[in-house]
């Protein structure tokens, strides 16, 4: 195991009702916030008017920026820090998806730059930000408990991650309740998105991290058991909650500790969004398996045996047999949830711009992966995908 250090100091306000115990939380810091939420799936579900009726009683004043879309826009940054300097806002409140949080954490972190937000993003030039609550309403990007945010830039085809402990949110509340709305499509390509922050770290040429493999198999192992409950009945409290607990747990840094490769399916599935716009989760429901294929050779055997025995409960004498069959069963669990196999499923009809995206994945250090990948690698990968 390498050496690492771990930091995870967001307060997590999990279980029905704990919505209750936020404007406490905020009120340590802030009196005057901007809350901020996406398309108007928090006004259907009742969430904002809860929220809002905790602020008026709580004496928290607020500004809102609404509107977010998925794969969050440059643009809806821009708007969010203007908003917090003109009327001076102390705290930056989300209230939805990893969407809502990573453009809420962009916004706190863009009122303190001086110049252009997106070379903020492009430069990951972080150095002060409002502190970032949330109220997370789906279970997919752990965005509620980690220091990432994801920003788009579609004018120039760009999709970036900025990283910085200043980001990572005081407080989130967890209500599981608040995901049974979450139509299935989105659930299921949560659950794609948990099990790939998961499999990113647990492919790892680092061996001997048996407290991290050990969480990361448990994890995958409720995605996959309670996955499909929550497709089934979107009202499965058990599912939802421990759903949404395992997606704050993927990727707080607790299943990456020690270990350490640059991610893969990540890389290669940004591309696809910021040029088609697509649903993060879905697309990696297509790539991974994709990948699987691509790197299973002698050298990540074990890693794959490992996988499919205490993962899938595969039994078998021939490594490759259960190797292959991890595979299967990985692919056939996404589809078996709603998510589409291929790029076709995505709407993603040619090739054309497969060299394009490769190039520019493979700058998300893809030479240090677990199994490193040239640009060949990446095109052959978009390739058996469509
Ligand atoms: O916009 P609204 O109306 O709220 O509807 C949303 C949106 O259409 C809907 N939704 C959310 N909660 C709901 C609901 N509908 C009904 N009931 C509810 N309770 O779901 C749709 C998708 O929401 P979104 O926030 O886009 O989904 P997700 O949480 O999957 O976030 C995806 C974004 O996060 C980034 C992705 O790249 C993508 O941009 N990621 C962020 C990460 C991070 N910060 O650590 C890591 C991830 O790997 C990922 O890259
Ligand atoms: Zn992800």
């Amino acid at each position: 195991m390498k050496d690492f250090t771990f930091f995870a100091p967001t307060r997590i306000l999990f279980g029905k009702g704990k919505i209750a115990e936020l404007p406490g939380q905020i009120k340590n810091t802030a009196d005057k916030v901007l809350l901020v939420y996406g398309g108007g799936s928090v006004k259907r579900t009742g969430i904002y008017d809860t929220l809002t009726g905790l602020f008026k009683s709580a004496g928290i004043a607020w500004e809102e920026l609404g509107g977010v879309e998925p794969n969050p826009k440059i643009q809806s940054v821009i708007a969010g820090a203007e908003l917090c300097r003109k009327h001076k806002l102390k705290a930056v409140v989300a209230m939805g998806g990893g969407s809502v949080i990573d453009c809420s954490k962009a916004i706190a972190a863009g009122v303190y730059h001086k110049g252009d937000l997106w070379d903020m993003v492009d430069k990951n030039d972080i150095k002060r930000a409002l502190p970032v609550f949330t109220v997370l309403t789906m279970a997919a990007t752990g965005s509620e408990m980690n220091g990432n945010a994801v920003i788009s830039n579609m004018e120039i085809n760009e999709k970036k991650a900025i990283k910085s402990e200043l980001l990572k949110p005081v407080a989130s509340v967890l209500d599981p309740t608040y995901t049974y709305t979450v139509p299935r499509f989105q659930t299921a390509s949560g659950v794609a998105d948990i099990m790939s922050h998961i499999i990113e770290c647990y492919f790892s040429d680092v061996h001997c991290a048996a407290v991290q493999d050990g969480i990361s198999e448990a994890l995958l192992k409720v995605c996959i058991e309670y996955g499909k409950a929550a497709v089934v009945t979107p009202t499965d409290y058990t599912a939802r909650a421990n759903l949404m607990w395992a997606s704050s747990l993927a990727i707080n840094g607790l299943t990456s500790c020690g270990t350490g490769n640059a991610w893969s399916c990540h890389a290669i599935e940004h591309q696809l969004s910021a040029y088609y716009d697509i649903t993060h989760g879905a697309g990696l429901a297509v790539v991974t398996p994709a990948w699987f294929e691509h790197i299973l050779s002698e050298k990540t055997l074990d890693k794959f045996v490992s996988y499919g025995k205490n993962v899938w409960g595969i039994s078998g004498e021939h490594p490759f047999a259960v190797a292959k069959e991890a595979i299967a069963r990985t692919r056939e669990f996404f589809t078996s949830l709603g998510l589409p196999e291929t790029l076709r499923g995505l709407g993603i009809n040619s090739s054309g711009l497969f060299h394009q995206m490769a190039e520019k994945a493979v700058k998300d250090d893809l030479a240090n992966a677990y199994v490193p990948l040239n640009e060949d690698d990446v095109v052959a990968i978009y390739s058996s995908c469509l």
